[in-house]
């Protein structure tokens, strides 16, 4: 059996107080293993944002456990454990596409000149390279999109969740996208979760998790 990056046992999530309660994730249960390549299904609403958020560490179960086995106590998932892009992509606007890039190297400790080095090779790969000087905000939507997967990718993490990374893109660009997420991925051994209402893309992935009003199921 392949290492488990991360484990989900019985994990739910509730948003909101009194008569507005959700539960956005209700008691998920599932494994990602190094290698997996998992595509996370479900209508609009169902989950699949909030499971991401859970599996990365970015939000904390309301009841359940969330268990990264690599990370043995730490409470913190840097950006080497999970990338994460964003269903908004979520950039910095005050920095440019190739510094927005660079934030998760140099949280991680990298020197300035090095990070920059690799976020431009990052770029590079999803056909970045004209806008790498360009504020964030003066980016299209579909570049934006683009340059958060960049910044999920570029600390080479063992796990990279996408957030609908190709919502924002035509269908022949989303194709080019998903195999250069895969392509890089393959590079680092990287197990990849990627959200979508793209049949397509889904369609790419071994493995399908579907989501309905917050049940996760994992049976494929
Ligand atoms: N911050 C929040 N506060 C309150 N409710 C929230 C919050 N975020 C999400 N929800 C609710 O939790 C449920 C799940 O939302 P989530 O964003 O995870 O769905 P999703 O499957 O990703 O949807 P989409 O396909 O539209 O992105 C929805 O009912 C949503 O309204
Ligand atoms: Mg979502």
């Amino acid at each position: 059996m392949a290492d488990i990056l991360v484990e989900a046992r019985e994990a739910s999530l509730v948003y909101g107080k009194g008569t507005g309660v959700v539960e956005a994730v209700a008691r998920a249960t599932c494994t990602v293993e190094a290698g997996d390549r998992i595509a996370l299904v479900g209508p609009s609403g169902s989950g699949k944002s909030t499971l991401l958020y859970l599996l990365a560490g970015l939000e904390r179960p309301s009841s359940g456990q969330i268990l990264w086995p690599p990370l043995g106590d730490a409470r913190f998932v840097s950006p080497i454990v999970a990338g994460f892009a964003f269903q908004s992509p979520n950039l910095l606007p005050a920095l440019t596409a190739i510094e927005n890039v660079a934030v998760p190297l140099l949280i991680a400790g990298v020197a300035v000149a090095q990070a920059h080095e690799t976020a431009a090779a990052m770029l590079a790969r999803f056909d970045l390279v004209d806008v790498a000087d360009r504020y964030a905000e003066d980016l299209s939507a579909g570049q934006a999109e683009r340059v958060g997967l960049a910044r999920a990718l570029v600390c080479r993490p063992s796990m990279v969740l996408a957030d609908e990374p190709t919502g924002q893109l035509d269908g022949s660009t989303a194709t080019r996208v998903i195999d250069r997420l895969l392509e890089a991925a393959d590079d680092s051994a990287a197990a990849v979760i990627v959200a979508t209402h793209d049949e397509r893309i889904a369609l790419r992935f071994r493995t399908r998790w579907t989501m309905r009003h917050g049940a996760l199921e994992t049976a494929s």
